[in-house]
């Protein structure tokens, strides 16, 4: 019998003529969700049982979904990007289940991302936009990047192609980052400091780490306390590393210049989110990985991990849970 994949991000349907070839030569039937947006936890748990591998989204993985999609045979979820957090990764190593990630697919694209929201947040562009629109013509001067010092807090592999865009921009670059990859520094003579350091220095900071338990609410009342009044705060890592009301508090009271924010605490964020209706906020729809070049590369390596694990192969460095691997072979043999 064929293995069976779940497709599971439903725009990924359109762009099938990208994975679709690697799936379908490793021998896999692909099925897809049945409503055009993200799968809820009670989706998951109806279509995933019986597929050996998910080619993920950002849908809940959680431990009830992975026990019984585990049971009847689930074997890889497949995230087609880099972070994970929407995965319990102990359950799925607790049931021998594979948890892969597609590094190098999309840092660029969150790069460029990161530069759109803070150049509309320095230039005005969604005030002057929307003046313009109803027949205002405001001219006030706007804010430069060139001189001023971009904090790079998480310095892999985002966070670095961050920094040498903003060397591009004529901006002094600081970096924080517990790992870092202190030869990288070295070579673009990027100073690595402490956080608080960081903080208290930068006229831009820019989150790029991994949302762990580690780094839940990292950016808080405190850390903001910290920063120039003049900063400018973005986030394209994930919503739960900053905590949100202490940042709407440090922005409604001027005590922050401006925040740039593609990712929230719950997407989408509610109506009320009083965040949503500051003048001093530029926002999208959590899209800072993906535009149509990064979509297509983490599909088809999403596509790839599935079919070399199908085939029995262990791609070490996109496998999370490494410590899965003697108990994920185990259950392959059977
Ligand atoms: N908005 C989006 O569309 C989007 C797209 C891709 C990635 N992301 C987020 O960005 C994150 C980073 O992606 P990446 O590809 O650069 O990952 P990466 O693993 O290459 O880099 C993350 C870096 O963060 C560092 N880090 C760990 N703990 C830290 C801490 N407490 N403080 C500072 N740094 C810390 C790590 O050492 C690592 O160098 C992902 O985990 C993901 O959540 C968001």
């Amino acid at each position: 019998m064929q293995p069976k994949v779940l497709v599971a991000p439903a725009p990924l349907k359109e762009i099938e003529h990208v994975y679709g070839p690697v799936l379908r030569g490793a021998g896999v039937e692909m099925v897809f969700p049945t409503r055009n947006v993200q799968m809820t936890e009670d989706e998951l748990l109806a279509q995933l049982p019986g597929a050996a591998a998910s080619l993920a989204g950002s849908e809940p993985y959680t431990r009830a979904v992975i026990e019984k999609a585990a049971a009847a045979g689930l074997s890889v979820i497949a995230r087609a990007g880099v972070g994970y957090d929407g995965v319990d990764v102990a359950a799925a190593t607790d049931h021998g289940v594979a948890v892969t990630i597609t590094p190098g697919t999309n840092h660029d694209a969150v790069a460029e991302h990161t530069f759109m929201l803070l150049l509309a947040l320095a230039k005005n562009l969604i005030t002057q936009h929307t003046a313009i629109q109803k027949g205002q013509w405001v001219r006030r001067a706007n804010q430069p990047l060139r001189g001023r010092t971009l904090g790079v807090v998480g310095f892999g592999r985002t966070g670095k192609a961050v920094a040498l865009r903003g060397q591009a921009f004529g901006m002094p670059v600081i970096a924080f980052d517990p790992f870092a990859d202190k030869d990288f520094a070295a070579k673009h003579h990027i100073p690595l400091v402490e956080l608080n350091d960081l903080l208290k220095q930068s006229d831009v900071v820019t989150l790029h780490m991994p949302m762990l338990p580690g780094t839940k609410h990292i950016i808080n009342a405190e850390s903001l306390g910290l920063m120039k009044k003049t900063a400018y705060l973005i986030n394209t890592a994930r919503g739960g590393v900053v905590n949100e009301p202490a940042l709407y508090d440090a922005l409604k009271n001027n005590r922050l210049a401006g925040a740039g924010l593609d990712v929230f605490d719950e997407e989408p964020p509610q109506p009320d989110n009083p965040l949503l209706q500051l003048d001093n906020v530029v926002m999208t729809a959590h899209t800072a990985g993906v535009d149509v070049q990064s979509r297509d590369d983490m599909a088809r390596a999403a596509a790839e991990a599935i079919a070399k694990m199908l085939a029995g192969e262990w791609p070490t460095g996109w496998v999370v849970n490494q410590e899965v691997e003697t108990k994920w072979r185990a259950r392959a043999k059977k």
